[in-house]
């Protein structure tokens, strides 16, 4: 989705906005622009369709355009094709209001229409410009005050948004508006900030605010001042980012895809680390009591894409361990159904970004209807973060490659110690096996780091799929669930077609698909479950396909079906996802790059979802 930075200090402002937008790149995005204001009257406004360079290039990397205040953004089309014209930032035509924004005006054509009757002009097909001329039209209407001109936007406005506006009487100053887009304002010595994402300022500073829904920020020299609907001022508190400015950088790998794969075993650790003292998990961070856990009856688990995946795994080891009932949704399905939620259940969101559009909608759904909730969640002080009753964080990071590989690990493992948690506290478990279980959860960082040391094996066989027009993914329990995140992984960065099914729905139908040379791709970790995965598997090779198997050490037998068997070790098989999971990424990634794609950035995607 859109990128957004502001700021305003003492040095050059361009270089900063280009720097910061670089930092946002993996967001997806189609073209790109910048506005400076140098003092009192001249705003340059540089927009261009295509790649951040292209922008670089012409503003000799910023160093040609002057002014200290500025904005800055990267489009990801929505209203209108890709074009220069599109591009933002957008200005009203007397260059008095200049905005970018990010997120979606769902009312704009009405919006337009009116401004239209009262004389305004448009140049774009965006709903961005109807923006700008609305406050245009309210500044100039009432008390030429910019709070208050945005503020009577705002509750004209449906939709999202994260707004940035400069008035051309308010030099040195930006203004910021905020409803379910993602945005940030950093803080530092004679110096403002303001961002999509904390990548972007993460160089700059650490200090952060975050600005809440339907609210106002003023943006000074290394001050900010908050406002609500009201234009009444607020109190903010001032946060601290944890993540340096390292882990947002690449680190000596080629791509971010290939550092967060090898970041697993930290981050998992990190995660574990986070809940785990004096072997036993404590949820005094994530503020469930046991009491709560053992009144709930049912959990729904509300996401999207590969967090949904996760949520797949995770109902085969909670209603494994307890008497739960688990359900898992798809959030932008969840959201508009209309159905009455269980009163003695929880919803559990899970989201990297917090600030996934359906899942943070399914979350107030949720909430609407009075049913506790709790987000699982990487980005700390993001809008489900901040929605949500409970909140897990994830220790992640920043994750920047936008298939998400060490995000969906560390969910994963926040998702098996909630469910050893919630066994415990039901009394559903007994302590040996509460230890024995909790030993197998902090094996896992180590055992990543064995199948990330064997890598080289699976570079030689994704030299085999990258011709392939066609990929299956099957398995059983959660098999399946990993053989849906693996079919999603190769899709997304290979442009492959592939598809996921559980391997015992093949006959009714999918296997009809099957010709010679199909790359069908089995996990088979699940005890029980191994001689009728294997029995699939015969199946589809009789028919012609090309098998690959993810499997445990020691299962050897499979070699006799599969063409290529890559081996994870052993553990404790309702953790089994968190291993065989590994193999897929990396696979995906080879491939990816094999077919010389930009694996970080895959095409039509952004990494985080803002708008429907
Ligand atoms: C796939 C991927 C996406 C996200 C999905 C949810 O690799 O990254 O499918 O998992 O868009 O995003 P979050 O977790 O930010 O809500």
């Amino acid at each position: 989705m859109c990128g957004i930075v502001g700021f305003t200090g003492n040095r050059q402002a361009a270089p900063v906005l280009l720097d910061g937008l670089s930092k946002l790149e993996y967001r997806g995005y189609d073209s790109a622009g910048i506005a400076v204001r140098d003092g009192e009257s001249k705003t340059e406004i540089i927009k261009e369709k295509g790649k951040l360079k292209v922008l670089a290039e012409m503003t000799d990397y910023g160093k040609a355009v002057k002014g200290t205040c500025g904005i800055g953004h990267t489009r990801w089309a929505t209203h209108g094709e890709p074009s220069a014209v599109n591009a933002h930032p957008h200005s009203s035509d007397d260059g008095n209001v200049i905005a970018v924004h990010n997120g979606i005006i769902e009312n704009f054509q009405e919006q337009r229409e009116k401004l239209i009757k009262k004389g305004y002009v448009f140049h774009s097909q965006t709903d961005t410009e109807v923006a700008v001329k609305m406050i245009d039209y309210y500044y100039k209407k009432y008390s030429q005050q910019p709070i208050e001109a945005i503020a009577r936007a705002m509750v004209r406005i449906r939709g999202s948004y994260a707004l940035c506006v400069m008035f051309k009487d308010f030099p040195g100053e930006i203004y910021c508006a905020r409803k379910d887009s993602p945005m940030i304002i950093g803080i530092a010595d004679g110096e403002s900030y303001v961002a999509s994402d904390v990548p972007a300022i993460l160089k700059y500073t650490r200090n952060v605010y975050y600005i809440g829904n339907m609210e106002i920020a003023k943006l000074e020299k290394g001050n900010v001042t908050f406002y609500n609907i009201d234009s009444e001022v607020l109190e903010k508190q001032l946060t601290e980012i944890k993540w340096d400015a390292e882990s947002a950088e690449k680190g000596g790998y080629e791509h971010f895809m290939l550092k967060e794969i090898h970041e697993q075993p930290k981050v998992i650790r990190d995660t574990i680390n986070s809940v785990v003292t004096d072997g036993k998990v404590h949820f005094d961070s994530v503020n469930l009591t046991d009491e709560e856990m053992q009144q709930i009856g049912l959990i729904y688990i509300v996401a999207c894409g590969s967090a949904y995946h996760v949520g797949m795994d995770l109902q085969y080891v909670i209603e494994s361990l307890t008497s739960l009932q688990v359900r898992v949704e798809l959030a932008s399905e969840f959201r508009y159904r209309k159905m009455t939620l269980n009163k003695k259940s929880l919803v559990i969101v899970i989201s990297q970004s917090g600030e996934t559009a359906d899942t943070l909608a399914a979350l107030r759904e949720a909430k609407e209807q009075g049913i506790k909730t709790l987000g699982i969640v990487n980005v700390v002080g993001s809008s489900i973060a901040r929605e949500a009753d409970n909140v897990f964080y994830t220790l992640a990071g920043p994750e920047i490659s936008v298939a998400t590989t060490k995000a969906y690990s560390t969910q994963l493992v926040a998702g098996y110690l909630l469910a050893l948690q919630f066994a415990k506290a039901r009394g559903e478990i007994e302590e040996t096996k509460y230890n024995e279980l909790l030993e197998a959860i902090y094996s896992i960082p180590d055992k990543v780091e064995r199948i990330l040391e064997d890598k080289e094996r699976l570079q030689w066989f994704s030299a085999k799929l990258i011709n392939v027009g066609d990929a299956f993914f099957i398995g059983r329990g959660i098999d399946y669930a990993i053989g849906m995140e693996g079919s999603l992984k190769l899709k997304e960065i290979s442009y492959i077609h592939s598809e996921a099914y559980a391997a015992g729905e093949l006959k009714h139908g999918p296997i009809s698909l099957i010709e010679n040379g199909t790359i069908v791709i089995s996990i088979v970790t699940q005890n029980g479950l191994i001689e009728k995965t294997v029995s699939n598997m015969v199946e589809v090779k009789s028919r012609g396909a090309k098998v690959m198997a993810v499997t445990e050490t020691g299962n050897y037998f499979l070699e006799d079906t599969a063409e290529f068997v890559c081996y994870v070790p052993r553990i404790e098989p309702l953790f089994a996802g968190s291993l065989s999971v590994i193999p897929l990424q990396l696979l995906s990634y080879y491939v990816s790059i094999g077919k010389g794609f930009d694996v970080d950035k895959p095409r039509n995607l952004a990494k985080s979802v803002t708008v429907e």
